[in-house]
């Protein structure tokens, strides 16, 4: 129950862990507007063709799904088109409408409802850090403002070299390992300001960071060794009667 006393303890744990208050809400900016509007990158005359070697992954996903039941490849066909061309251009979503034998419109259902699916041109190393309250309490805002600083980009936006984009995002299912961010296809837990560093500056040199958590653990184990489970796994047949 929320009394006097509860309410003060909790406006000292807000105080003390980050300067974002309760009852305020970060500014989505994952760049997943709902609505394409046409650019310099982003327009009809932008072609997209699979490549010889993904045309390949194309008919090797296609196999996978019985006839009549193609449509279900659409996920996997947009991904691979966006790992081709870095983002998700419009021409790319019309080619997997094309190869599914779909409206077009099925397709843009799809690539705007998953965030997954960048639709503006996105920069090699795509951070997305997350900042709902697991990983709020456990100080994503200062990893938040290190990568601001480091990268001089703001949520939302892409460095001018097109090396880094920076997305604010709910949970990405790694709680136990909080705070954390996502590069492309690797998550980095546990972090500090000072690990934050060290994955930017190796980014920055091309240089690929071991993912996992950065506390030393393999991976949500308790930091200080285990607290159960800790004997022996009994073997086959145990508790099982002698007679049977
Ligand atoms: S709250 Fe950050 S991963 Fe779940």
């Amino acid at each position: 129950m929320l009394n006097f006393r509860n309410l003060k303890l909790l406006q000292k744990l807000v105080n003390t862990t980050s300067v974002r208050r309760l009852g305020t809400t970060s500014i989505r900016n994952h760049g997943s507007l709902f609505v394409h509007r046409d650019t310099q990158d982003n327009n009809l005359d932008v072609k997209f063709e699979f490549t010889p070697d993904n045309l390949k992954r194309v008919d090797a996903i296609l196999s996978i799904y019985p006839e009549g039941h193609k449509r279900a490849a659409m996920i996997p066909l947009l991904d691979l088109a966006q790992r081709q061309h870095g983002w998700l251009p419009i021409s790319a979503m019309h080619k997997v409408a094309e190869i599914l034998s779909l409206p077009k419109m099925r397709v843009y259902e799809v690539a705007t409802f998953y965030t997954m699916f960048m639709r503006n041109p996105t920069g090699k190393y795509h951070i997305q850090i997350c900042t709902t309250t697991p990983c709020w309490l456990r100080g994503s805002d200062e990893v938040l403002n290190c990568i601001k600083s480091k990268l001089n980009i703001n949520v939302g936006e892409t460095t001018p070299d097109g090396k880094f984009t920076l997305s604010e995002v709910e949970c990405l299912g790694a709680c136990v390992n909080a705070p954390m961010i996502q590069v492309n296809d690797d998550y980095y837990e546990d972090l500090t300001v000072k690990d934050t560093e060290e994955i930017l500056t190796d980014l920055q040199n091309d240089k690929k960071p071991t993912a996992g958590p950065r506390s030393g653990r393999y991976a949500s184990e308790p930091i200080k060794g285990l607290t159960s489970l800790t004997e022996e796994p009994y073997g086959p047949g145990f508790g099982v009667k002698q007679d049977l």
